[in-house]
């Protein structure tokens, strides 16, 4: 653990300007700050008691925590073992696992026997974002739809008999790798109560790394985009690295890539990218793709690396249509990006950068979304303006520009157009002064009170001197969620207000923040992902939470009034996996989650779980699942 002193801002100092301005916290936490001289390492002495409110506090508030919640369901214990489980009173269904036939004519899973070819017609690994889209579109049906999945990476120790490791795959195991990856687009139905795939619909695709696509926006047709697969910088084929993504009101998916520096070998410092592949953190020679495609060997191909880390649209209502890259975000590793339709009818996108010490961004479009003309929405996110975010300590957020020509953004720092802008936007947040974070994760707006809410998910590498308001634990293993919002609601403004919400880890373990009620169940750790259902309560997934010694899972908390931060859990994966893409129909009566990499950490040869199947020929396989209430109703009532 690294000493602390009182030169730096630590955890305490941070704290105290962040009381200064909310008096609503002040006496629990201003108890535990004068409770400790100097700087607890890691605000571990804070005891949990830092910035909860308090019974009394609640009390005061005229309300009593907890009665009256829309978040009335029995809250599941902790706990860690092969299964999935989810709150007294729900039933769960697996939907779909890894290697099912999403085709009529499509072969069935066998394990040992797989192929590029069978794996091309079926679900892919590691199933990571859902959106559920209804059919037809502009319904709002919640018993027909499409789902529309990522698969976000692949784990050859997990999937194939022998468990080689990534690095050490065949040729014929890379295909089948490379196959497994993208998104999957299924029709879904609800008959009786349950859930099918309906492998004869003509809306059923699957879009890998080979699918032909679009790069657009402002840096498509950059001579930085031309590649061995790509001579005009504007034509590419496919995504990977597909973590989480968004739904647009025009009814499109956007999917983000992040890790996408693991599948490239080569020497990167001698690249003519090196300053931007260095800036990417990019971490060569994971995977053995490029040992039998040239495409992803630097050396070879070496602006390769430019074509991901994108945003890229897909329109699922349309199976024939090319997904294109909204290189007008900017290129970086997104977690995810969520839209929202400010008043004015502008539309703001929202991203964060997964990494330690990386930004969270926000997209203006210059044009307007029309609700009555779905055609002149497709390409909105292809002209507007990026921004990248700073938290001041005063409890404001300012959008800085990423424009090329204003601040610093100009030729002296290696910027000759927004091309270079957007494919270096690190480099640019870096120059205009943005925050960095504790591992921006999902960036989502709530639909009822307009405010945004971003998961940070932890940073182990954050340091006492490195310590800021929005981001004030040393060695964070826990995470923390911050709320942003505009005065008056408009989201295309340059200031926000910002206020952390909770700050995750186990109470008494790690200074944390939550409502004062919590029971011992409650707290949760690295928060990744997040939904909101029609009440504007927060579920929040987690990715880590096992470190802590209990299963990732989905909490649920109301982020108003008196039950805020009064986080539930409600469900659990079985050991190894996380928690991801969690999604609700319209009706918030159906609840799909993706449980991704179970029995992650051990071996195709050894799980430590078989989870769904428990049968010993099968290894454990990704698969989304569907919650419901037993009898109907509202999740979470
Ligand atoms: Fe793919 Fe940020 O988790
Ligand atoms: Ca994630
Ligand atoms: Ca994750």
């Amino acid at each position: 653990m690294a000493d602390s002193s009182n030169k730096s801002p630590c955890f305490e100092k941070v704290l105290e300007s962040y009381l200064n301005r909310r008096a609503f916290i002040r006496s629990g936490a201003a108890a535990a700050v004068a409770a400790v001289s100097g700087c607890a390492k890691d605000g571990a002495a804070l005891e949990g008691a830092s910035l909860t409110k308090t019974k009394a506090e609640a009390k005061k508030s005229g309300t009593t925590p907890g009665v009256g919640s829309s978040l009335s369901f029995n809250e599941l214990a902790h706990g860690l073992d092969k299964n999935f489980a989810v709150a007294e009173g729900y039933d769960h269904q697996v939907l779909i696992s890894w290697g099912d036939a999403l085709f009529a004519d499509a072969p069935e899973f066998d394990a040992q026997r797989q192929s590029e070819a069978s794996q091309l017609q079926q679900f892919g690994y590691n199933n990571d974002f859902i959106a559920f889209v209804p059919l037809p579109y502009g319904s709002k049906r919640s018993d027909r739809g499409l789902l529309v999945v990522n698969h976000e990476y692949t784990s050859p120790s997990m999937m194939f008999p022998g468990s080689p490791s990534a690095a050490d795959v065949s040729l014929e195991q890379a295909q089948i790798e490379i196959a497994a990856h993208g998104l999957s687009i299924i029709e879904i139905k609800k008959q009786a109560g349950q859930w099918h795939v309906d492998k004869t619909s003509s809306y059923n695709r699957r879009i890998t790394p080979q699918t032909p696509m679009i790069i657009s926006g402002a840096a498509s047709a950059s001579s930085r985009l031309q590649t061995l697969i790509s001579k005009d910088g504007i034509h590419t084929l496919g995504t990977y690295g597909n973590c989480a993504g968004g739904l647009t009101p025009w009814g499109t998916i956007l999917t983000a890539e992040e890790n996408v520096d693991a599948y490239f070998h080569g020497d990167i410092k001698h690249q003519p990218e090196a300053e931007n592949y260095q800036r990417f953190v990019s971490r060569t020679g994971v995977k053995a793709w490029a040992n039998y495609f040239p495409r992803w060997n630097l050396d070879k191909n070496p602006n390769e690396l430019l074509h991901v880390g994108w945003v890229v649209e897909i329109d699922p209502y349309d199976p024939g249509s090319k997904p294109k890259k909204r290189t007008s975000l900017g290129r970086f590793k997104h977690e995810g990006c969520n839209v929202y339709i400010n008043a004015d009818k502008h539309v703001v996108a929202y991203s964060g950068d997964d990494q330690a010490f990386e930004y969270i961004y926000k997209f203006v479009s210059k044009n307007k979304y029309d609700e009555h003309n779905r055609q002149a929405n497709l390409d909105l996110l292809d002209e507007g303006s990026l921004y990248v975010a700073r938290f001041d300590a005063s409890g404001k957020l300012h959008w800085l520009p990423l424009t090329y020509g204003q601040g610093p953004l100009t030729e002296k720092n290696g910027f000759s157009s927004q091309a270079d802008v957007l494919i270096d936007a690190r480099k640019a947040g870096d120059l205009v002064g943005a925050t960095p974070m504790d591992r921006p994760e999902d960036v989502d707006v709530n639909p009822v009170n307009g405010r945004v809410y971003a998961m940070l998910t932890n940073n182990s590498r954050r340091k006492h001197d490195q310590l800021d308001a929005a981001n004030p634990r040393a060695h964070n293993a826990n995470g923390q969620i911050i709320e942003f919002w505009p005065e008056g609601g408009d989201h295309t403004k340059t200031e926000f207000n910002w206020d952390l919400m909770l700050l995750a880890g186990k109470p008494g373990e790690v200074a944390t923040s939550y409502h004062a009620d919590i029971s011992e169940n409650g707290w949760l750790s690295c928060p990744d992902n997040c939904a909101f259902d029609q009440l504007g309560n927060l579920w929040i997934a987690t990715d880590g939470a096992e470190k802590s010694g209990i299963a990732d899972g989905v909490w649920a908390t109301e982020v108003n009034g008196p039950n805020r931060a009064l986080t539930k859990r409600f469900l659990r994966t079985p050991i190894g996996a996380e928690l991801c893409g969690p999604f609700f129909t319209p009706d918030d009566e159906n609840f799909f989650v993706s449980v991704q990499h179970p029995g992650g950490g051990s071996s195709f040869d050894k799980p430590t779980t078989r989870w769904p199947d428990f049968d010993s020929a099968v290894p454990p396989r990704p698969s989304v699942l569907v919650i419901t209430k037993q009898g109907g109703g509202r999740v979470g009532s």
